[in-house]
């Protein structure tokens, strides 16, 4: 057996762990702290708390809270220049997967110089950046566990990774508690962003035993608790489930990364700005049932989960039920739209596809070879008919 693990070094997990801020953050040697956030975030009162929470222990604290959802990467450029202007020597991230990135990017960027777009790619960051302490209030993205900061290039219409080993976040503190502000469509969509991570990264072709580990207590603790989370915003049993659970499954990624549904999703997020995890939750039960035939032990797993007697039915039973209950899941947690609801225009699908498959590492990666025909057709079985769907919670993230 091989396999090689990487991963945040430090995490704190716990109801009320982000008390433990102030320590890490001396821990990390720093005294003039950027934190990283966005408006939703600071609407909570989670970004006050945590700056007077510093404060009080006598750190220099500066908040940039302009992050957007899909962040554009003039957003990481200025979240850069302010960390510059202020002399910060640590950087906070605190949000969901957007703010996360941003500070994570930030970190490396001070140091380096540059802009976003000079790094995105892989392995293209040549030294270490700031130390930088990552603090997630959605279950969903697992960017507390990875080496990756997404940004969108709004000018090229594409969205594209900085992957570097010097991204990976010095610290991550969960804390269950920070979740339960989150309204219900963004609890769905995150909480489905991660379960598209458990179970990409558990039949991907790059799974080793340790990451399918990951992944597949990672799917049990999502699919049993993301519609009580949904459902029961309070939940902080569910909330902390979801909240490992995406932690695990962001582990798993990392280390074995996604498949398809990223690749196809990338594209709708960088030319129609559709949230990660909505596009994720239409594309992902069409791309398994895509997929279901050349991973039938994977998917036996994951029907056991979904509480299928696996060992009564056959083969063929199994992949079905399967699909079966990722529309169900989604109709359950009120995430059952097309592409056309989100505006998606017909016409556009092929070239969303040229475009999905230049998303090469997830395309390689899915267990079945996908080609350009293989990806119109997914994407038109998914575009559905026309109706609108308008929600505003969106906005929130
Ligand atoms: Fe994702």
């Amino acid at each position: 057996m091989e396999f090689v693990l990487r991963m945040t070094p430090h995490v704190r997990f716990g109801r009320g762990a982000v008390r433990d801020l102030p320590e890490g953050v001396r821990e990390l040697g720093g005294s003039r702290v950027l934190v990283v956030s966005d408006r939703g975030v600071q609407k909570a009162g989670i970004t006050d708390r945590l700056v007077e929470m510093l404060e009080s222990e006598g750190l220099d604290v500066f908040v940039f809270s302009d992050v957007v959802p899909e962040p554009p990467v003039y957003v990481g450029d200025n979240a850069t220049q302010m960390a510059k202007d202020v002399g910060a020597d640590i950087i906070v991230g605190v949000g969901g997967g957007s703010a996360m990135d941003v500070a994570k990017a930030v970190s490396v960027l001070v140091t380096n110089g540059g802009k976003v777009e000079d790094y995105q790619g892989v392995n293209k960051v040549p030294s270490k950046g700031l130390p930088k302490i990552v603090i997630p209030t959605t279950a969903g993205t697992g960017s507390e566990v990875t080496w990756t900061a997404v940004f969108s290039n709004p000018e090229k219409k594409t969205k594209g990774g900085i992957n570097s080993p010097y991204l990976y976040p010095d610290l991550a503190i969960l804390d269950p508690e920070l979740t339960l502000s989150l309204p219900p469509l963004i609890t769905a969509s995150t909480g489905l962003d991660a379960f598209t991570h458990a179970i990409e990264s558990f039949i991907g072709k790059a799974a080793t035993p340790i990451t399918k580990m990951f992944s597949l207590t990672a799917m049990d603790l999502i699919y049993n608790n993301i519609t009580k989370a949904v459902l029961s915003p309070d939940d902080i049993d569910a909330r902390e489930n979801m909240l490992y659970g995406s932690f695990l499954a962001g582990v798993a990624l990392s280390n074995a990364g996604v498949g398809a549904v990223h690749a196809m999703a990338y594209p709708l997020g960088a030319v129609y700005n559709i949230p990660h995890g909505a596009a994720n939750s239409i594309l992902l039960p069409y791309v398994m049932d895509f997929n279901k035939n050349v991973c039938v032990d994977e998917f036996r797993d994951i029907a056991y989960i979904m509480g299928e007697k696996v060992d009564m039915m056959s083969r063929w039973e199994v992949t079905s039920a399967v699909v079966n209950n990722l529309h169900l899941l989604k109709e359950a947690i009120g995430l059952d739209m097309t592409l056309s609801m989100l505006g998606v225009e017909w016409e556009k699908i092929p070239e969303l596809a040229q475009a999905a498959l230049r998303v090469d590492r997830p395309i390689a990666n899915n267990p079945r070879l996908i080609t350009k025909d293989d990806i119109i057709q997914i994407y038109e079985e998914a575009y559905g008919v026309e109706e609108d769907f308008e929600d505003e919670d969106f906005e929130e993230v």
